[in-house]
Parts: structure tokens; C-alpha cells; sequence
């Protein structure tokens, strides 16, 4: 749609054009404007603005809808798993059989690491946190791996398939690595005949019992969790992971900065904050009433709830709500934090405060309880979240480099200080 739209400043009339998207989103493309008129625009935290034009994944925030490469997430959570989502995620397409088998096998190759990497892993300070912990040890896989990360576009994107199958086996290997130094258990054996999550769950919590004893309904669990993590366009830390890439940086360091974004309390670090805040809650004998008051008040944040993008219901907590009866029932565990999280939704998508802001469960509300259900420490479940996370950043590490995209540098409006001499030491 060419010249669709006009700017009006002042006396002067600017004909800017209209992007419209493959689901009728439409954008004014404003790149021409500070070339015609000298203005830019301004956008605190991006909320209006589209940083790229982008395949990978879909979402309607109005309408609680998310696509990942135009496949529903409810059909994928149905009918998929987290490795074939992972291929669909990353190449665009659904694999065929061959295609599939020749992924898994170039992942499960790789879940070793390199005892210079698990090194670098049991070297990090004894109270560094396991999102640290991951940020580093991805940026020690590249340096275990330097022809997969020349920063070089076109040598970084040759070896791609086998870097990123490296980067999806690892991340599980990293964690696990950590969680069981602490433990002074040594360093977990992968098992590359196990599947995806089984041997994760392996390597994580593996004693005597070998993963053929992990039970199908947690290994099903987990696996869910990371599919429906797996990608969602550009929040925080894959707008983080673009940026990285738009310099011409390797896989390896792109997703270190992701893993940095995500750990914050705002984005993926919320997963954590809900169990402490439904544990807390817990504890104060609250049945999440005074709680909800406090958050009203402003005086703290009903976690899990909320988001940028949807003001409707997550459409992945919806499916994680279900998962949580499934995944308790069949790990024979009541949690007494679900009631309490039931409770609070419940009283929440009733109250105005909440209902006139659109703050709905998101994806955090319930993906901790199931983690804790399972047995994962608190503080490793943005780890867990990263894991899941790890295809989307990957398939848009790959959009940059093969679209050629310019570096990212975007304007600002200065409002510092005016020009000012510089004043001797002995006069200040
Ligand atoms: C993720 O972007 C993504 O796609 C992220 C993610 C992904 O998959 O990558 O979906 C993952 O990060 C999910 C979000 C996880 N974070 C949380 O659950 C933390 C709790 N939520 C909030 O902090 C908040 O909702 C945000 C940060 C998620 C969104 O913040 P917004 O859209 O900037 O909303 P806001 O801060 O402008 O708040 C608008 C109003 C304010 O009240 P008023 O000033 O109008 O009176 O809503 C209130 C806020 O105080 N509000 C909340 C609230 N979230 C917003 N009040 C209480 N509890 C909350 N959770």
C-alpha cells in the first residue's frame, strides 16, 4: 500500500507509506520520515511500534490468539512436542519424518559437553544464579565451538543446522550441570538414547533409577512446558536476541544477551515470583484476598498476570491450567499453592481493578506450580523457561542474518544539559 498515510505538522503534509501483515496488521512505515522532516517518532517501551517485519510467530493480543509459523499453539500442545515444534519454530515448516529424525539425531548428538565448558560451568562464583549461570555457559559453548561463532553472517548461517541443534541439546546439559555441581553429585551422564526431556530430567535429578523408570506423564509435562514457550514474537528478550544478531553477532552470543533479558522479574523471572508469591500468601494464611488488595493498591503485583501484548487470557496459561490437574494427578501430588492460585484468578477476573486493565493469567501463573510438581528448585524456573525458549531465539538469530538486516540503532530525544564549558578542578 503505497503513500497511504499523511502527516500533518504544522504546515507541512508528509506522505508516509502502510505495511499491512499476512493477519491484516497494519503499520505507517515512518522510516522515511526523519529524512522528510527532520522529526522522529517516540514510543516509551515500544508499545506502538514494530521493530521488524517477521514469519515466526503470530499473536492477537485482543483475541488471546498465538501461532507459531500459522499453526494454532492449542493444536501444536495436542498433537506436537517440543522437538518437532522446535524444527517448525526454527525452519518454517513441519518435518517430515526423515527431516525429524535427522534433527533429533544431530540434538541428542550433542548433549555432552565439552570438559572445558563443564569447567567453565563449576568455575562460575558458588552464589551465581542459574540464569547467570546459563548466559555463561552459552558463551563458553561458543568458545568450545569458534567455527561455529566467526561473526561472520554468511559462516555463522553455513553451520547453523548443527549450531543450533548444539545450542537446543546443551541448554538441558548447562542446567543439569550446574544443579548437580551444587549438589557435589559430580557431572550428569547424558543419555543420547533417552528422548528430549527424559534425559534432561536424566541428567537432572538421574540416581540409580535409569529415564526409562522417569515416568511418561512428567516427561509429557515438561515437554509441554517448553512447547509452549518456544517462541513469542518480540518480548523482551528475543527483541534482545534480534539486536545482538543485528551486529553481525554469533548464535552463541545472541541468545547469552536473550537468557540476560528473560531473567528479569517483569519477563521470564515472573515464573519464580509466582511461586513466591502464591508460597508467601500461603504461609500468611491468606486465602489470597488480602493479597489481592495489596496488589490492588499498588503496593506489590499480582504475578503471573498482566502482559504487554494480551489483554485477554494467555492462551498458554490456558492450556497450562488443564496441564496442572493432569500433571498432579499423575504425579500423585496435591499442591496447596494451586488452590491458593485458583483462588486468585478466580476473585481477580472479577474485580474491576482487573477486569478494567485487562489483567489476565499469563503464561507464568501456572507453569510454576507444574516445575515444582516436578521437582525443579525455584530458582531454576526461568532456566526453564530460557530452555523452551531457546528455538524461537534461534529462528530469529536466523531471520536477521539471512534477511541482512541493518544494525539496530534506534533515536532517542535528549534531555540533558545544554553546551557548557568545561570548569577547572580548583573552581567546582
Ligand atoms: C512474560 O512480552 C512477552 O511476550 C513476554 C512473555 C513471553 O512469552 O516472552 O509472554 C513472557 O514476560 C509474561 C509476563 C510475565 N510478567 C509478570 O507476570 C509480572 C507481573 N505483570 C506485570 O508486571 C505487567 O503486567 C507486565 C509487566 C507483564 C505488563 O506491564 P504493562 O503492560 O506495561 O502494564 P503496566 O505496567 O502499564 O500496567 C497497567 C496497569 C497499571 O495500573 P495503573 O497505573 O493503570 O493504575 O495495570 C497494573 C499497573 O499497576 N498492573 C498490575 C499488574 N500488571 C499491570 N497490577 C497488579 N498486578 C499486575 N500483575
Amino acid at each position: 500500500m503505497e503513500n497511504d498515510a499523511t502527516l500533518t505538522i504544522g504546515e507541512n503534509a508528509y506522505a508516509l507509506n502502510i505495511i499491512e501483515g499476512t493477519e491484516s496488521e497494519k503499520a505507517v512505515d515512518i522510516s522515511s520520515l526523519r529524512k522528510q522532516s527532520k522529526f522522529i517518532t517516540f514510543d516509551d517501551g515500544y508499545g506502538n511500534t514494530g521493530s521488524c517485519e517477521s514469519s515466526v510467530t503470530f499473536i492477537d493480543g485482543d483475541k488471546g490468539i498465538l501461532r507459531y509459523r500459522g499453526f494454532d499453539i492449542a493444536d501444536l500442545a495436542t498433537s506436537s512436542n517440543f522437538l518437532e515444534t522446535s524444527y517448525l519454530v526454527i525452519y518454517g515448516e513441519l518435518p517430515s519424518a526423515n527431516e525429524l529424525d535427522l534433527f533429533k539425531e544431530r540434538v541428542y548428538k550433542f548433549a555432552k559437553l565439552p570438559d572445558e565448558v563443564i569447567s567453565a560451568i563449576h568455575a562460575q562464583p558458588k552464589n551465581s544464579h542459574p540464569m547467570g549461570v546459563l548466559a555463561a555457559g552459552l558463551q563458553s559453548l561458543g568458545g568450545a565451538y569458534p567455527h561455529y561463532c566467526t561473526n561472520d553472517r554468511k559462516a555463522d548461517l553455513d553451520c547453523f543446522d548443527e549450531s543450533a541443534a548444539l545450542i537446543i541439546s546443551t541448554v538441558r546439559t548447562i542446567a543439569a550441570t550446574r544443579h548437580r555441581f551444587l549438589l557435589n553429585e559430580g557431572v550428569p551422564e547424558s543419555n543420547p538414547t533417552a528422548s528430549y526431556c527424559q534425559n534432561f530430567l536424566s541428567m537432572m535429578f538421574g540416581n540409580d533409577s535409569s529415564s526409562e523408570d522417569i515416568p511418561a506423564s512428567v516427561i509429557n509435562a515438561l515437554d509441554l512446558i517448553f512447547l509452549l514457550h518456544a517462541d513469542h514474537e518480540q518480548n523482551c528478550s528475543t527483541s534482545t536476541c534480534r539486536m545482538i544478531a543485528s551486529g553481525g553477532a554469533n548464535p552463541f552470543a545472541s541468545l547469552a544477551g536473550g537468557v540476560s533479558a528473560l531473567w528479569g522479574p517483569l519477563h521470564g523471572g515472573a515464573n519464580m515470583a509466582v511461586i513466591k508469591m502464591l508460597n508467601q500468601i500461603h504461609d500468611a494464611g491468606d486465602d489470597g484476598s488480602r493479597f489481592i488488595e495489596s496488589a490492588k493498591q499498588g503496593k506489590t503485583r499480582l504475578m503471573g498476570f498482566g502482559h504487554r501484548v494480551y489483554r485477554n487470557y494467555d492462551p498458554r496459561a490456558k492450556i497450562l491450567k488443564s496441564a496442572c490437574d493432569d500433571a498432579l494427578e499423575a504425579l500423585g501430588v496435591s499442591s496447596p499453592i494451586l488452590e491458593i492460585a485458583r483462588r486468585l484468578e478466580e476473585e481477580a477476573l472479577k474485580d474491576p481493578y482487573f477486569v478494567e486493565r485487562k489483567l489476565y493469567p499469563n503464561v507464568d501463573f501456572y507453569s510454576g506450580i507444574i516445575l515444582q510438581a516436578l521437582g525443579f528448585p525455584t530458582d531454576m524456573f526461568t532456566v526453564l523457561f530460557a530452555i523452551g525458549r531457546t528455538p524461537g531465539w534461534l529462528a530469529h538469530w536466523k531471520e536477521i542474518a539471512e534477511t541482512g538486516k541493518k544494525i539496530h540503532r534506534p533515536r532517542q530525544i535528549y534531555q540533558g544539559s545544554p553546551l557548557r564549558p568545561y570548569s577547572a578542578l580548583e573552581k567546582r
